[in-house]
């Protein structure tokens, strides 16, 4: 089994056209400022599943006013809303912390649903805005 990363359409199609490799996964930056819709698509329609790398944009999901109105709504926190809308995209996502109760707050997203003008409130968010590099823009191929 094989996971890529940062791939964009245009390098899936090279791996495709060159190789006989399948990535089972694409490890990618996404959440609810970057929602990624074209790409999320093109590996859906080639059965790679989407990994959302900085799923809550880095801790910034915490003080946006429509997520905390959302988090309100369905009793949970800012970052529980916004990683139970990515599961609910059917995204894989890995948020990383190194403190204890945001580790498990993070594991608290599998007791509540989002409804449709949730997912729609916090998917509009979309300004396609990174906190990382631009996979076609990066300077550094490693040797
Ligand atoms: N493939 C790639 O190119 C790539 C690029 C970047 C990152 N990644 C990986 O993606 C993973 C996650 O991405 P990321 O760390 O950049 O971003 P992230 O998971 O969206 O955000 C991490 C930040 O959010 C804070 N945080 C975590 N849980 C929180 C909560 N419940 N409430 C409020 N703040 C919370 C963390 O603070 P504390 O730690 O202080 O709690 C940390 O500052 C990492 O493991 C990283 O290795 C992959």
């Amino acid at each position: 089994m094989l996971g890529v990363s940062n791939f964009q359409p245009h390098h899936l199609r090279t791996l495709f056209a060159e190789t006989e490799v399948r990535p089972a996964v694409n490890q990618i930056e996404v959440h609810p400022y970057l929602t990624q819709d074209e790409l999320r698509a093109f590996d859906a329609e080639h059965e790679v599943v989407t990994e959302a790398w900085a799923p809550i944009a880095r801790g910034q999901v915490d003080g946006d006013a429509v997520i905390r109105e959302v988090a309100g709504q369905v009793g949970k926190t800012p970052a529980q809303v916004t990683l139970r809308w990515h599961i609910q995209r059917g995204d894989v996502v890995f948020p990383k912390s190194v403190t204890r109760s945001r580790v498990e707050e993070n594991f608290g997203i599998f007791d509540f649903e989002l409804d449709e003008s949730a997912m729609a409130a916090i998917s509009a968010l979309n300004r396609d805005q990174r906190t990382g590099p631009d996979p076609d823009e990066f300077t550094y191929i490693p040797g």
